[in-house]
């Protein structure tokens, strides 16, 4: 069919103007921040709430509390350089982004910004000079803070020390594959997955509760981990904790919500607040960038808040898994003999020497551990996560001890990379996951060998 040439005019008419709405509407979502007129109300918080005529000290000391609330340091410091100066490397599936420099320093950080200008980057995750910023930097989650806990931050930035980084800090439009640093492809990637807003009081729920809420969807963006990412790096939403692997660098942040991956809703607000603030508790211990979480951020909480994200989160496993509460620990038919999936009796005997070689000296010969030292891998949850890509990390890369106020000299587990093969750590952790009443799937020498193969941690 032929069609005429005012055919094709109308044609290319209907599309430009297409593109053209679609290009203006992309670019007034990115720029709400031009219209915005006042700051939206602000959040009572249990915890910080700023009376008037408290001394500046006082609001300062604030502001430092939330900047470890929102572990902000860890990432705006590179291993070896000045505290805040930036220039941390964050690996992503589409090239490098680097953390900027927000000491006070006017060159290079923050010195020329005011309280608006900072306001602007945490809401509307743009910097001073406009330029869209990349999601690495957690402003999905960090727009839910209110203003008044966004300045009390900014007072505290300005005193300190200003300081730069070594190495001039290249932006993401240098660093990321082309074209994901383009400023059309961020703010595409904006008007599809952010949305500035800040946090929304549930009035059926306490207000330790919402101050739980506000701190886990918000400042300690722990969705930011605990979602899985979809194939453009964006998280379900920031109160989703079904588990997610962190790509590139390869963990498995596991579920919140779930009684098998976590099993939050059948421990006590107690003991959820002790995990994070010790780094362990009698059922788990954290490992990998869950440590690091505890050591930057969560250990110097106040018991309040980590009472409040507790009892939050709790109350979220509880929904997820109703029966969960009053669930004892039955154990199911052993599914996996009858399927066939049994492990050889090869690996299981490499697996046993392996372990009692290497392992049972400090995890012991029934895996039950030393109380207050090593832990148990006898029906230990993180053990039986479907997904062994922590054991192998753990074994591979050992464990990194957290040091922390309430628990000052914990006790280390040593590396295996350059001890044990792929098929010896996959025979041993076999070992444990069907040892002792653990039931959980073989672990093969190729997951080993994948994760080897990837950058360390
Ligand atoms: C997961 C790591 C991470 C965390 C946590 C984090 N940031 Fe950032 N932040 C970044 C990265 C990376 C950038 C640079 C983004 C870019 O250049 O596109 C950034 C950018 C910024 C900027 C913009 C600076 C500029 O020059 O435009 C500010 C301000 C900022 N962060 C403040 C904070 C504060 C305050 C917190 C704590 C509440 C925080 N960040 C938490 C990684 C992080
Ligand atoms: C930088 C990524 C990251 C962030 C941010 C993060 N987590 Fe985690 N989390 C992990 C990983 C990875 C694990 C698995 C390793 C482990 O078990 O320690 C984990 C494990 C956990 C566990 C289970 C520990 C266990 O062994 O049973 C809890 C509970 C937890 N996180 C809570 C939180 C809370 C609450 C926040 C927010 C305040 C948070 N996480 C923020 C990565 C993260
Ligand atoms: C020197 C003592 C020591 C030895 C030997 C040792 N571990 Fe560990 N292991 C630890 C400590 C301590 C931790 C906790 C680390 C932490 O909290 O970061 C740990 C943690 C673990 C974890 C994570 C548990 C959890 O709850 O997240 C696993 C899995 C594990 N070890 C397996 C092994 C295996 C397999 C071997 C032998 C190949 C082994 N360990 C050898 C001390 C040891």
């Amino acid at each position: 069919m032929i069609f005429p040439p005012r055919f094709w005019r109308y044609f290319a008419l209907f599309w430009i103007t297409v593109g053209g709405l679609l290009g203006m509407a992309i670019g007034l979502d990115n720029h709400r921040d031009l219209f915005e007129t006042q700051a939206p109300a602000n959040l009572a918080s249990t915890s910080t709430a700023t009376a008037a005529g408290q001394s500046d000290n006082v609001l300062i000391e604030q502001g430092h509390q939330l900047l470890r609330l929102g572990n902000c340091m860890s990432c705006h410091t590179e291993r070896g350089q000045a505290a805040g100066s930036g220039g941390r490397a964050f690996e992503t599936p589409f090239g490098k982004v680097y953390s900027s420099n927000i000491t006070p320093d006017s060159q290079h950080g923050l010195g020329t910004w005011n309280a608006n200008d900072f306001w602007r980057a945490l809401h509307h995750g743009k910097s001073k000079d406009g330029r869209l910023l990349t999601p690495v930097f957690p402003y999905q989650h960090t727009t839910l803070i209110t203003r008044e806990d966004s300045d009390a931050m900014f007072d505290a930035l300005k005193t300190w020390t200003p300081a730069s980084n070594d190495k001039p800090i290249d932006k993401p439009s240098k660093t990321l594959t082309w074209p994901y640093g383009t400023p059309v492809a961020i703010a595409v990637w904006r008007s599809l997955f952010f949305t500035p807003g800040v946090y929304q009081i549930n009035s059926q729920k306490s207000p330790e509760w919402n101050r739980g809420a506000y701190l886990a969807q918000g400042l300690g963006h722990c969705a930011a981990c605990h979602s899985e990412r979809n194939e453009w790096g964006a998280i379900q939403s920031v109160n989703d904790f079904s588990g997610g692997r962190m790509p590139v660098i390869n963990w498995y942040a596991p579920s919140l919500t779930s009684l098998k991956e976590t099993g939050l809703s059948q421990q006590t607000a107690q003991d959820i607040a002790q995990l994070l603030q010790s780094g362990k508790n009698d059922q788990a211990s954290t490992i990998g960038p869950m440590a690091e979480v505890v050591q930057h951020s969560t250990q110097h909480w106040r018991d309040n808040d980590l009472l409040a994200v507790a009892t939050y989160l709790k109350d979220l496993a509880q929904q997820a898994s109703p029966s969960a509460v009053t669930t004892t620990a039955t154990k199911p038919a052993d599914t996996r003999a009858s399927a066939g999936l049994s492990p050889s009796a090869k690996v299981l005997s490499l697996g046993t020497k392996i372990y009692d070689d290497h392992c049972a000296q400090c995890h012991r010969s029934q895996g039950q551990g030393v109380p207050g030292a090593y832990p148990a891998l006898a029906q230990n949850r993180a053990v039986l996560l479907n997904d062994p890509t922590n054991l192998v990390q753990s074994v591979l890369y050992g464990g990194y001890p957290v040091v922390t106020a309430h628990n000052p000299r914990p006790f280390g587990m040593p590396p295996y990379i350059l001890t044990l093969d792929d098929r010896e750590i996959a025979a041993v952790l076999t070992h444990l996951r069907s040892q002792w009443g653990n039931q959980a799937a073989e672990v093969t020498p190729l997951q080993v060998n994948r994760i080897r193969s990837l950058q360390g941690p």
